[in-house]
């Protein structure tokens, strides 16, 4: 596998970084995660703003933004990547200095690091997946995309050894997203979806999924679900770049509606897959 490191593409085998690295040391940086569908880049744009967001937040500069549409672009050239789908990945950290809380004085070069891979999905959204719900236990600023991820990867951990694809976070009995997606639920026919604040994650999918209900004429609503909503929901559904629009079929071991992805899931998943080869 080729890589994007600092400037240049190498081999992975060849990236060397500081165990000096503010990444490394204390979490200290963003990512973002993107796709493909036959070989084009999706809603690349939406992407590299969330990525100025994350990094303007945690006040990281010397990142040419504007350029990595092209980086993205050569990572898949160079591993091959131009038909099918892939993701690519792409990470900042504030860089390598002496470890202290506070940040580097002067200033020292982010440090930048992508790849791109093959999509190996582990669901079927014929089938949809199980989900669990958990305590929220992230800090109160789950907008930025951090690299800081432990408390998600303890959640959705905790799915796994339950047998479940998701884990979803409630905080004060509110169901905000899961470890890794967004939350949507069908109540009396209608779309519901946390509101943006500082403890979600402002998904793209989540964007494009509300824009499709909204263009479609599906009444959709930007309201905090309560968790037993989601417990007597018609549909419950996971939204994210890999996952699109993915059915919950089980939540906390009991069956959500029918027990099988419902027609709204559905539909919307397909009206999605609509918009991917459009743009
Ligand atoms: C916590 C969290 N929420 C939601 C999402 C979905 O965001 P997107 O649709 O931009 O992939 C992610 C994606 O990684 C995430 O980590």
């Amino acid at each position: 596998m080729t890589v994007y490191f600092n400037g240049s593409y190498q081999p992975k085998d060849a990236v060397r970084v500081s165990p000096d690295d503010r990444g490394f040391l204390l979490g200290d940086g963003v990512y973002e995660v993107a796709r493909t569908y036959g070989g084009r880049l999706f809603a690349i744009d939406r992407h590299l703003e969330r990525l100025r967001y994350s990094l303007g937040e945690l006040r990281i500069t010397g990142v040419a933004v504007d350029t990595l549409g092209q980086v993205f672009e050569e990572l898949l050239r160079i591993n091959g990547l131009m038909a099918g789908d892939a993701l690519v990945y792409f990470q900042v950290t504030r860089g390598a200095a002496r470890r202290a809380h506070g940040f580097p004085e002067p200033p020292v070069a982010p440090t930048t690091y992508g790849y791109a891979a093959p999509l190996a999905l582990k669901f079927d959204h014929t089938k949809g997946v199980a989900a669990i719900t958990v305590p929220d236990r992230r800090w109160a600023r789950c907008d930025i995309k951090t690299i800081s991820l432990v408390a998600n990867c303890l959640a959705n951990q905790e799915a796994q050894e339950a047998g479940a694809f998701e884990a979803i976070l409630v905080r004060d009995g509110v169901a905000l997203e899961g470890s890794h997606t967004n939350l949507f639920a069908v109540l009396g026919g209608e779309v519901w979806t946390a509101p943006l604040s500082n403890y979600i994650l402002p998904g793209i999918t989540r964007a494009i999924l509300i824009g499709i209900c909204r263009a479609a004429g599906m009444p959709v609503h930007e309201r905090p679900i309560q968790v037993e909503e989601i417990r007597r929901a018609d549909e419950v559904f996971l939204a994210g770049t890999t996952t699109e629009a993915l059915g919950v079929v089980r939540l906390d071991g009991r069956p959500v509606g029918t027990g099988v992805p419902g027609p709204v899931t559905l539909r919307l998943r397909q009206l999605f897959l609509k918009e991917t080869a459009r743009r």
